[in-house]
């Protein structure tokens, strides 16, 4: 994204910014935020789905009463903490809330176990991968068309002992 369109979020302070565990009445705000960030939108089926099965790694952020951020987080069976989804308001990133997120979701993950945290990325998504990059993931494989447009991702994965909590 261009400096200019970044410069157009709003500047919050992140201190007053509550990062929590998602509960069912923000389900139509994550849907929003989901839906403006991504061109192919989930069903609410698989919220609701997602939230009873993770309660604690499905998380919101929420400035003056208003969601403005969420991310989904799930532990997978060979202890990988996968992180499904996540997403800022548009008008509200570049204030931290991204990063805030990413990092109470990875700690809520390795509390469960997790020895790595995984993710797929748009190899176009330059602005979330400066952003995993910096909280030390690593590309690690390239996947040929994994979206249903024919993009390919970007499997990224960071080593739970590189994980300094940074
Ligand atoms: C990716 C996303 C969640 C980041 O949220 P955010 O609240 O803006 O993130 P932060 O403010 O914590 O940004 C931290 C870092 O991410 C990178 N970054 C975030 N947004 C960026 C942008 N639009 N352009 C360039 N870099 C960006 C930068 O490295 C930034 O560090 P800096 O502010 O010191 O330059 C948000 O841009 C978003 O919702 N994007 C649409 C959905 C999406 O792409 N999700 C990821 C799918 S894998």
């Amino acid at each position: 994204m261009s400096t200019s369109a970044r410069e157009a979020s709003r500047r919050i302070p992140l201190a007053m910014v509550i990062i929590r565990p998602a509960k069912l009445f923000d389900i139509p705000e994550v849907m929003r935020i989901e839906a403006e960030a991504f061109r192919e939108a989930y069903p609410r089926g698989l919220f609701l789905t997602f939230l009873e099965n993770n309660p604690d790694t499905f998380l919101v952020a929420e400035y003056n009463g208003r969601v403005v951020g969420y991310v989904m987080g799930y532990l997978r069976p060979d202890l990988e903490g996968h992180i499904m989804s996540i997403a800022v308001d548009k008008d509200y990133r570049g204030n931290g809330i991204g990063s805030a997120l990413l990092k109470e979701v990875i700690e809520r993950l390795i509390r469960k176990g997790a020895r790595y945290i995984g993710l797929e990325v748009r190899v176009s998504n330059l602005g979330a991968i400066a952003l995993y990059e910096r909280l030390g993931f690593k590309k690690v494989k390239r996947i040929i068309g994994y979206y249903s447009d024919g993009e390919d991702a970007y499997y990224m994965l960071l080593p739970v002992e590189e994980w300094r909590g940074s």
